[in-house]
């Protein structure tokens, strides 16, 4: 008998907690929590970009700002849930009322399956529900950025200034961390007083102590962090939480809630934006917004600023007449410019679980319901225990080893620069992954984890298309992952490696029995691919779908300042506006580093 795909969700259901009391987002109308009646900035999206962008501008009391968010705050509808870092996975099946809900269409390289897509529509966006994983992309990435759109305020030395914004580090808790267990972290590259509490988390996972050790048997050096442009090695993983409570730190905690008393700042909550409006000089001047069953039109004097995601932002141009003509066509959309790269050149990583039946303790232990209640007393009383963690506290990254190239052909050797990696290996705790291709059941009650190996320089590139003229349709997501050549060799390889680690003397002593997945049946690299297509998961990382270029470049959505090409007043500013998705555990942080950037663009003017 198949078990079904394994999804992330899967993996972190072991973690559910059930008692969550839904409560009905309040209701407003095409009002605001603030009288100002013109704006200068409308931002589209309070999530991870847009809510950086908010707090930077209203720094400056004369400037005002509209926050449009079709969420509420994340409390009011999940409890503590965005809170509780154990909880992050509740959300892939739990709390709909905070999902877009979103499919992809059915995937190619992975045998036709339409995979659920998280976003999360609330303040705060997928900050607020996501891994909180904390770390900077690596240098020659910026100096491509930097080449890429002509700009070199991108390059890794110019930029260090805005990740310093985004940090104020506190120390691990050594009281609350097994001794074996202590991050070596150099204090030099930290920084304080920036936006987002960041830390590691209070509770460290023991498989991570040993896959650290598996890790090293292969030949992948520790090294401090990957906060200083350097991504190759294994780490302990820094994490967006706030050390004294323990509690998740987002764009919604860290840049929205202290400030919702600026005067200057009108926050739309439970609006969905409709349509960028545009004059005949092809300026944004606005809005189109719906709430409840009103719609009405809210004005911006200087700026639209786009912040709503990897495919929502796309779509709202494309329904707003910027995109490929043909296809605004094909819905009787007015062209305003022919941007033929809006929703193209997409990207994600891609990721497939290694695992085995363990003696130490994992996630699995939570499913036990006197387990479950003794760490929440911990994580209430001590902001500690196996709640503090989300999970994914240990990373290694690397290039393939030559020993694995021998077989590539040419455009799996495609020409990165030396420091950027291609693969990752993350420990993956929580429950017990299966795959369509193990027919075997978990053994009832026992530890189960697993290593995900994961796609970090993907080729494979998606798309986002308006399947209507209506932002309340969704637009088809295709992710076409897992299509490139390129992308099956590296995994396959990526898989080798990962078992190579599993497999050495290290960590012979915590595990039991054979490999769990993919199992022994599966060894030849036919084997291991099918394997893949059959088990693969994205990692919600998509990114680049208004790519970032010169002016010049006709499939380039955005200028080096986030301005859409071809109008004016109009700008995007979030996961959609890279030129290319950003080696690294944390995209989210190169979120927050362009609208720390940007806005301080938009403030130079
Ligand atoms: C499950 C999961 C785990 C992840 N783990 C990690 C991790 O550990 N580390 C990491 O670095 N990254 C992680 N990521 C990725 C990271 O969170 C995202 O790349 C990043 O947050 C995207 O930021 P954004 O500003 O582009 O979009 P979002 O944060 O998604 O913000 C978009 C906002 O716009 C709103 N919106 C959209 N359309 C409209 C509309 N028409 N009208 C009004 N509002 C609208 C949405 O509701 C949302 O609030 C994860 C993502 C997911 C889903
Ligand atoms: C989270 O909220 C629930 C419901 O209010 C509560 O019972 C629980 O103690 C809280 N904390 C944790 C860690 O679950
Ligand atoms: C795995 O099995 C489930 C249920 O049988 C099916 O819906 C899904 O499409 C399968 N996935 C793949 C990639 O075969």
């Amino acid at each position: 008998m198949l078990a079904p795909r394994p999804s992330l969700l899967f993996f972190a259901s072991g973690l559910l907690y059930q008692a969550s009391s839904v409560m009905g987002a309040p209701t407003t109308s095409c009002s605001h929590s603030k009288p100002a009646q013109r704006f200068d900035y409308v931002i589209v999206g309070g999530g991870t970009a847009g809510l950086v962008l908010a707090n930077r501008l209203t720094e400056d009391p004369t400037v005002r700002v509209a926050v449009i968010e079709a969420g509420t705050f994340p409390e009011d509808v999940s409890g503590n849930w965005s809170q509780v870092p154990g909880y992050a996975g509740n959300f892939i099946t739990g709390a709909p009322e905070m999902s877009w809900n979103f499919h992809t269409t059915p995937q190619v390289g992975a045998n036709g399956h339409s995979f659920p897509y998280y976003r999360a529509k609330a303040l705060g966006g997928c900050s607020s529900i996501n891994f909180m994983a904390y770390a900077h992309t690596s240098e020659s990435a910026h100096e491509m950025w930097a080449n890429q759109v002509g700009d070199e305020s991108y390059t890794y030395s110019n930029m260090l200034k805005y990740y310093r914004r985004t940090m104020n580090f506190s120390p691990p808790r050594e009281d609350v961390r097994f001794r074996n267990a202590t991050p070596q972290y150099n204090a030099v590259d930290t920084a304080t007083g920036g936006g987002l509490d960041v830390t590691y988390a209070s509770y460290a996972q023991p498989w991570s102590t040993w896959v650290a050790e598996g890790l090293e048997a292969i030949g992948i050096p520790r090294r401090d962090h990957f906060i200083n442009g350097n991504l190759l090695g294994q780490s302990w993983q820094m994490n967006t939480i706030t050390q004294s409570n323990g509690f998740r730190s987002s764009s919604e905690t860290a840049y929205l809630r202290p400030y919702l008393d600026r005067h200057n700042l009108a926050l739309f909550r439970n609006t969905l934006a409709e349509r960028i409006v545009f004059n005949q000089r092809k300026e944004a001047t606005g809005v189109e917004v719906t709430t409840q069953d009103t719609t009405c039109f809210i004005s911006a004097r200087k700026e639209v600023i786009l912040s709503a995601g990897a495919f929502q932002s796309p779509q709202l141009l494309q329904v707003s007449g910027v995109g490929p003509a043909a296809l605004l066509q094909r819905f009787d959309i007015n062209v305003i410019a022919d941007r033929p790269g809006v929703g193209q050149n997409m990207e994600d990583h891609i990721t497939v679980p290694l695992s085995y039946r363990v003696n130490v303790e994992t996630a699995s232990a939570l499913l036990n319901s006197d387990y479950m209640a003794q760490a929440i007393d911990e994580f209430n009383n001590e902001a500690a225990g196996p709640l503090a963690s989300a999970g994914g506290d240990y990373m290694a990254m690397e290039k393939v080893p030559q020993e694995l190239r021998a077989g590539f052909s040419r455009e799996t050797v495609r020409e990165l620069p030396a420091d950027w990696p291609e693969v990752s290996f993350s420990v993956y705790p929580n429950g017990i992954p299966r795959s369509n291709l193990t027919g075997e059941e978990p053994v009832p009650g026992a530890n189960y984890a697993a290593l995900l190996a994961t796609l970090i320089a993907p080729q494979s590139r998606g798309s986002v298309s308006i399947a209507s003229p209506r932002m309340s349709d969704p637009p088809l997501i295709d992710l076409n992952l897992f299509t490139a050549q390129a992308d099956r060799e590296v995994m396959i390889a990526a898989v080798k490696r990962a078992r190579q680690a599993l497999q050495s003397q290290a960590m012979a002593p915590i595990l039991i029995a054979e490999e769990y997945l993919p199992g022994n049946g599966v060894q030849t690299d036919e084997e291991i691919l099918e394997y893949l297509i059959h088990t693969l998961n994205p990692l919600f990382h998509a990114f680049a779908s208004n790519r970032m270029g010169k002016t010049s470049d006709p499939m380039a959505v955005v200028d080096n300042h986030g301005r859409v090409i071809g109008v004016k007043k109009l700008r995007v500013v979030d996961s959609s506006s890279f030129p290319f998705l950003p080696p690294g555990p944390a995209p989210q942080i190169q979120v927050y580093l362009l609208a720390e950037k940007l806005a301080d663009d938009i403030k130079r003017g």
